[in-house]
């Protein structure tokens, strides 16, 4: 599916964006290994969260969906029938191969062309160490993945590349193994798997940059409500610093501070936002955020160290770079070779095309503001964060911009167009 945009008038409204995707594939994911019932509100309609709920499905977990709510029934896993699909979802196929390899039967996970080519020798060398038997394509590069569960036992283990899902992986598999496990991580990560970990009842110290947890830990199933995502949320707010005469509040975000990266760039680019009425829910920081036309946008340097922070939202902040004033420079960035797509890559392809004046780096690029985009056809490479990115980049290109494959929005944010027609947006797609 394609998708022509032009450059709209204004955004001016109210919204809430669904359910965050990291905590909702946790959520299930704690609910399918905790006690009893746990009920998830507002879930993230994603198809990468419909693969973790249905590979749990096929590993014995009993899940209901209802309208606004799923239930999860706790239970004994067992040996699933056939392949785990894990669809295009990196954090599926890390997380639940943490949570498999401590148990005892055979299992064997696979996913989309994309997935097949992600790197899985950063999750299988912790698993290994800790007892695990676990195999993948290519000496043990790549999925498929099979693993034969095994008694685990706690490692200690320093990270030496900045993720959650390896961290998450690790702190699942944990819970399944005798002992104690400290992880330590080169820079903070989102610790929505941590905070959960306790919300269910567990235990997980943090003590500096090392994070401690018990093995053979019990929890028990909750209620959790799932906050709205804030990476889905950036695309707004973005579009609504670049549109003349925007103002919009977004409501229920998670405002996890291992998460919101992306405002602290766009204060220092001038960016205006408030945020209001912070409260927490379901061990998790929340409110709302107010954006407003910013008519100068200024370049930024961003560090090596925040990377972890923005890790979804650098293709974003490649567009405003590139109608901000100055250069926009983002170094320590080579984990975005290995996601969905290689983005840095794909975004620097495609906003060439949009006439922007941006240099690929090894490790980020360096992007110089140029007055005006200019509309073209440009193509997603089939992933979800840069096909939402084109689509800002193309609300400030001159012309109509065709968006090739958007069809991918669907892996993160199924309601990406529509949120967009409530604040006033049209779109045409071909
Ligand atoms: C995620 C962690 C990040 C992020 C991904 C979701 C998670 O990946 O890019 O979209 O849910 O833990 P890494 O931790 O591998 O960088």
């Amino acid at each position: 599916m394609n998708i022509i945009v032009e450059k709209p008038k204004k955004l001016k409204g109210e919204i809430e964006v669904s359910g965050d995707k990291s905590i909702s594939h946790r959520a299930l994911i704690f609910g399918s290994i905790s006690e009893g019932i746990t009920e998830v509100s507002n879930i993230s309609k994603s198809k990468d969260v419909l693969s973790t709920l249905n590979c749990l499905k096929k590993i014995g977990t009993k899940i209901e969906e209802r309208e606004d709510i799923v239930i999860v029934e706790g239970s004994k896993l067992k040996e699933p029938e056939d392949i785990l699909d894990c669809g295009n979802s990196g954090t599926t196929i890390r997380l639940l191969s943490g949570v498999l390899s401590g148990h005892p039967f055979y299992s064997v996970l696979t996913g989309d062309s994309s997935l097949k080519n992600r790197p899985m020798d950063r999750i299988i060398k912790p698993l290994k160490m800790m007892g695990g038997e676990i195999y993948g394509r290519d000496s043990n590069k790549f999925p498929p993945l099979t693993i034969i569960g095994k008694k685990l036992k706690g490692i200690n283990f320093k990270m030496e590349i900045a993720s959650a899902q390896v961290k998450s992986c690790i702190i699942l598999a944990t819970l399944f193994a005798d002992g104690y496990t400290e992880i330590e991580e080169p820079y903070q990560t989102r610790d929505h798997t941590e905070r959960m970990l306790k919300y269910f009842g567990g235990e997980i110290e943090k003590n500096g940059s090392k994070i401690i947890v018990k093995g053979n830990q019990k929890l028990k199933g909750k209620k959790i409500f799932v906050p709205g995502d804030f990476s889905s949320s950036a695309y707004f707010i973005a579009a609504s610093l670049v549109i003349p005469d925007s103002e919009i509040l977004i409501k229920n975000v998670g405002l996890n501070s291992t998460r919101i990266g992306f405002l602290k760039v766009i204060e220092r680019m001038g960016g205006k936002f408030e945020i209001l009425n912070k409260k927490e829910i379901s061990g998790e920081p929340i409110g709302d955020i107010k954006i407003y036309y910013s008519e100068k946008l200024k370049g930024v340097e961003v560090f090596p160290e925040e990377v972890p922070n923005i890790i979804d939202e650098i293709p974003l902040i490649a567009v405003l770079g590139s109608i901000a004033e100055g250069k926009t420079i983002i170094k320590g960035a080579k984990e975005l070779r290995v996601k969905e797509s290689d983005r840095i890559k794909s975004i620097t392809t495609e906003l060439k095309k949009l006439s922007a004046d941006i240099e690929e780096k090894e490790d980020g690029f360096i992007v110089k503001g140029v007055k005006k985009l200019k509309a073209s056809k440009v193509n997603s490479w089939q992933d979800h964060r840069i096909a939402m990115s084109l689509v800002i980049a193309s609300f400030v290109a001159e012309g109509k911009t065709i968006i090739e494959n958007v069809e991918c929005v669907d892996i993160s944010f199924p309601e990406f167009f529509d949120k967009f027609r409530q604040l006033g947006i049209d779109f045409s797609f071909s």
